[in-house]
Order: structure tokens, then C-alpha cells, then sequence
């Protein structure tokens, strides 16, 4: 994201979602149910093969202690849920939801033919359907950058965590230097030029993903911002050379 003194990154533009947009909910949920059929493809090839080991990273970062309950957010086909639904030591629940409702449906599919019986709901993660200090882990892989608006993302995420709870989040992430301008030009050119094709997405959804990672917020002002929705002990791991990141917060314990 700009700062006062960091020009606003220069965009591609030709998405018919604008990332800026504040009330731009109905137009992704719009454009994920365009991509929903060959999402999984294009992840695997525009990550050449590596997203599963970024979410196995975000599982493993997550810590699990065995008989917790985990809230999947913005669970896209599943992956990442079911992912924790196999980790070890075993979570007693994983619930997944998305407000695609397309989504929701591959991700049931999958976890089916997994033999995983996994409640999914159909559900905004700003608004979600679940008491306060409902789970001990609310994972989110690659969608706070889709959050409307992202601090009340955040502080929702935290609401359904219980006192002592983590929010683990798995994102996309602006990295500088060399690597920076690399990952940029294969974000912004080769990307869009596959993903909209191979999806024949009418939205232009990956540019929209380009776009949506140049404005998101670095790593160490996505920890300033979930300091600032009320997590503590905040800390991130970047991965594929800093083009990712894993950051975790804690819900506090109230004090006694
Ligand atoms: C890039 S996909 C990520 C899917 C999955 N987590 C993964 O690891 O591949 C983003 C998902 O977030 C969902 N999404 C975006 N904004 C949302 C919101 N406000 N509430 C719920 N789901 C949302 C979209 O429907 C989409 O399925």
C-alpha cells in the first residue's frame, strides 16, 4: 500500500473489479464464481506447482495442539481446510466457508471424495454466522486482500477466535529489490495473460489478483494492521523469496 512518501503502484487497470473499491463484495463474489471451475488449475501453474506447500507452511506455522477447532474463512475449493482436517495432531472440527456460493460447492465436492466429513457454509467474512469466542485457529489463505475492508476483516477474524486463540494468514505479499521487479513483471504479465485466458474470466479476474497484491498492504504493515484489530504477540514468516508470508496474531487472554 502507498504511503505518504511511496507513490501509488502503477496498476494494470483492465479488471472490472477495482481492489480500491470498498463495496466491491458482490463484484469478486461475482468474479470467483467465473474462475471457480479451473481455480485450482491456475493455481497450480501460476505457482509452478508450489501452492500446496505454502498452505502444508501455513498449517504446520499454525501450531496446532491436538482436539482444537479451526474456522477455514474465505475457503475458495477447500485446500487449505482440508489440509487441516489431515493435519496432525487432529483438530476435533474444521469448518470452511466462503460467500461464493460455487466455491462452497467444490470444496464440499472435495472434501467428499476426501472422505472428510467437513461443514462448509456460505458465509462473508465480515460478517460471519458464529457466536464470539467460537474456534481456537480462523485460517485464511489468499483472501484478506479480498476483504472489502480490511481492518473489519481483521477484527472479525478476531471476534469468533477465543481468548488465546490465533489467526493465521496466508498472503501474497509486495517484496522489493531484484526479486521484487521480477515478481512484479510475472504478476502483472504473465499471469494476467494466462489466468484470464485460461479461465476466459469476463472480470479479468487476474488482473484484478495483480492489482490487488500491488496495493496490499507490505508484511510489516499487515502486522500493524492486525495489532491495530486487537491481536498481540503478531509475527510473520515470508516465503517463496518474499513474495509470501505466513503472519500469525494472538487473541489476548483477558487479563484476571
Ligand atoms: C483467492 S481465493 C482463495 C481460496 C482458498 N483459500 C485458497 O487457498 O486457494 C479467495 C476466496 O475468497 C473468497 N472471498 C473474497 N471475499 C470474501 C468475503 N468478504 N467473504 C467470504 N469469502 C470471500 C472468494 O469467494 C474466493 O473463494
Amino acid at each position: 500500500m502507498a504511503t505518504a512518501t511511496e507513490p501509488e503502484p502503477k496498476l494494470r487497470g483492465d479488471s472490472a473489479v477495482d481492489p480500491r473499491d470498498q463495496s466491491r463484495g458482490p463484484a469478486v463474489r461475482a468474479m470467483f464464481a467465473g474462475i471457480a471451475g479451473r481455480y485450482d488449475l491456475l493455481n497450480r501453474i501460476i505457482s509452478g506447482g508450489r501452492d500446496q506447500a505454502w498452505r502444508r507452511r501455513a498449517v504446520k506455522t499454525a501450531g496446532l495442539r491436538g482436539g482444537e477447532s479451526v474456522l477455514d474463512i474465505c475457503c475458495g475449493t477447500g485446500d487449505l481446510a482440508l489440509m487441516f482436517a489431515f493435519a496432525k495432531p487432529s483438530p476435533a472440527a474444521v469448518i470452511a466457508s466462503d460467500f461464493t456460493p460455487q466455491m462452497v460447492r467444490l470444496a464440499a465436492d472435495k472434501a467428499g471424495r476426501a472422505g472428510i466429513a467437513m461443514p462448509l457454509c456460505v458465509a462473508d467474512a465480515l460478517k460471519l454466522p458464529f457466536a464470539d469466542g467460537s474456534f481456537d485457529v480462523v485460517s485464511v489463505g489468499f483472501g484478506v486482500r479480498n476483504f472489502q475492508q480490511l481492518d473489519a476483516g481483521l477484527r472479525e477474524m478476531a471476534r469468533v477466535l477465543k481468548p488465546g486463540g490465533r489467526a493465521v494468514i496466508l498472503e501474497c505479499t509486495p517484496a522489493r529489490g531484484v526479486i521484487g521487479r521480477l515478481a512484479g513483471w510475472y504478476i502483472n504479465r504473465v499471469v494476467p495473460w494466462v489466468g484470464n485466458r485460461l479461465t476466459r474470466s469476463k472480470d479479468r479476474a487476474y488482473s484484478y489478483l495483480a492489482d490487488s497484491i500491488a496495493l496490499f498492504p507490505d508484511a510489516d504493515a499487515l502486522k500493524a494492521r492486525l495489532e491495530g484489530a486487537g491481536f498481540s504477540n503478531v509475527h510473520y514468516r515470508k516465503l517463496n523469496l518474499g513474495t509470501m508470508a505466513i503472519h500469525v496474531g494472538h487473541k489476548p487472554e483477558p487479563i484476571a
